[in-house]
């Protein structure tokens, strides 16, 4: 049995989508997991549903080594609870609104993504409406450092 992991974040185009690139390419290095985890990513907003991921999002996560390029936006429903294990925020906007709409049976772990992060940040800043590079580096910082964390949990559960 595969665990399901859910990125969830505001508009499904910067922060979510590049932990889902960033986790994603972490995994397939793993031979021992790769094919035990699948990995999918949503908004709490459904502004930019159907849509590519931002174009900075795009453009520093290749040059950091990421593909974002297929990922289109969706946002978060009560099924996807059904569906994943791990269902992990961006912010505690974004949890606070998961929270909301978590089905009492949902037995699965509901929480911040950067709790398994090797930082004292809790939530990754949102870059959207920031100018120049920087906060979208920071993005990347976060997510590599808390996408480390969350395969060393999962290994325990897996192997
Ligand atoms: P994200 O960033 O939640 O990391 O995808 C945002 C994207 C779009 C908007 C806000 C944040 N927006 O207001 O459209």
């Amino acid at each position: 049995m595969a665990i399901k992991v859910l990125f969830v974040c505001l508009g499904n185009i910067c922060r979510s989508p590049t932990a889902e690139a960033v986790f994603r390419s972490r995994v397939s290095e793993l031979l021992e997991i790769s094919q035990l985890v699948e990995i999918d990513s949503a908004g709490t907003a459904g502004w930019h549903s159907g849509s590519a991921p931002d174009p900075r999002s795009l453009q520093i996560g290749a040059t950091r080594g990421y593909d974002l390029e297929s990922l289109r936006a969706r946002q978060v429903k009560a099924g996807d609870f059904d569906q994943f294990d791990y269902i992990l925020a961006m912010d505690q906007q974004n949890l606070t609104d998961l929270e909301a709409i978590r089905p009492a049976h949902f037995s699965g772990h509901l929480g911040l993504f950067l709790d398994f992060a090797d930082s004292s940040k809790r939530e990754v800043p949102d870059p959207y409406y920031t100018s120049g590079d920087q906060g979208f580096h920071e993005v990347i910082d976060l997510i590599e450092s808390a996408s480390d964390g969350l395969i060393v949990r999962i290994k325990d559960q897996l192997v």
